[in-house]
């Protein structure tokens, strides 16, 4: 059995990932430290956190697993400092502590184009993300990475919105790689992965998914 923290939780995979872990059998229980609070379930220990000033010292740390879809965007964050300040600095201090706490295996949500070469800052942010939980030498570790994400969401974002309907409605002409694809797959192949916790890093691309 499984003890796993989900980080995003509130979110649209995040949200997936809960509600997924919390029906799985293989899971014991759910931490998922939020900024606003969850309902309440009794596998589920969701504390509501200030992610600037996390506790050391919380014993829901101790967790085998970790699956992240922690993220923002350039526009909510507010600039570019405060979206990396989300996607990078929050996720790799979760995972620091995790791991230090005894966490075995991480699962992160990260995105199609992640390169340190990119000319785009979101996907530099993103590989950043990516090789700094790498250096902390979790004995499982994949790297999941979605091209547009497809799922209803709480707080729709037009654009994006508008941006997935019409990949949706030409996705023959589209290649795979980047094809839309729904939330609820990219949650599902998260758990897997986060428990089952094959040795090594894996990295698996947006048409694997
Ligand atoms: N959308 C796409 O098409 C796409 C494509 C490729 C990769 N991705 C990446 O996939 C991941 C998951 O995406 P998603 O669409 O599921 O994300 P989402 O629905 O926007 O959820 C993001 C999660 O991060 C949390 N979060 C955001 N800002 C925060 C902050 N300042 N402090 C604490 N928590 C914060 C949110 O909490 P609140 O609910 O409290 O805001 C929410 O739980 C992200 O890393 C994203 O960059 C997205």
């Amino acid at each position: 059995m499984t003890t796993l923290l989900v980080l995003g939780a509130t979110g649209l995979v995040g949200g997936h990932l809960l509600r997924q872990a919390l029906d799985d059998p293989r899971v014991e229980r759910v931490v998922a430290p939020v900024r606003r609070a969850l309902d309440a379930h009794p596998k589920l220990d969701a504390p509501v956190v200030d992610f600037d000033a996390l506790p050391d010292d919380a014993s829901w740390w101790d967790v085998d697993a970790v699956a992240c879809a922690l993220g923002t965007t350039i526009r909510d964050a507010g600039s570019r400092e405060a979206f990396r300040r989300v996607d990078v600095d929050y996720v790799v201090d979760v995972a620091r502590r995790a791991r230090s706490a005894g966490a075995r295996s991480f699962v992160l949500n990260s995105s199609a184009g992640a390169s340190r070469s990119s000319f785009g800052f979101y996907l530099r942010c993103k590989a950043e993300a990516e090789d700094a939980v790498a250096a902390l030498d979790y004995p499982s570790y994949t790297i999941v990475r979605p091209s547009m994400i497809g799922g209803e969401r709480a707080r729709r974002r037009a654009l994006e919105h508008a941006v997935v309907r019409i990949a949706r409605a030409g996705s023959v002409l589209i290649p795979a790689r980047w094809r839309v694809v729904e939330a609820e797959a990219i949650a599902r192949g998260m758990l897997d992965a986060a428990i089952v916790a094959t040795p090594g890093m894996h990295v698996v691309e947006s048409d694997a998914i």
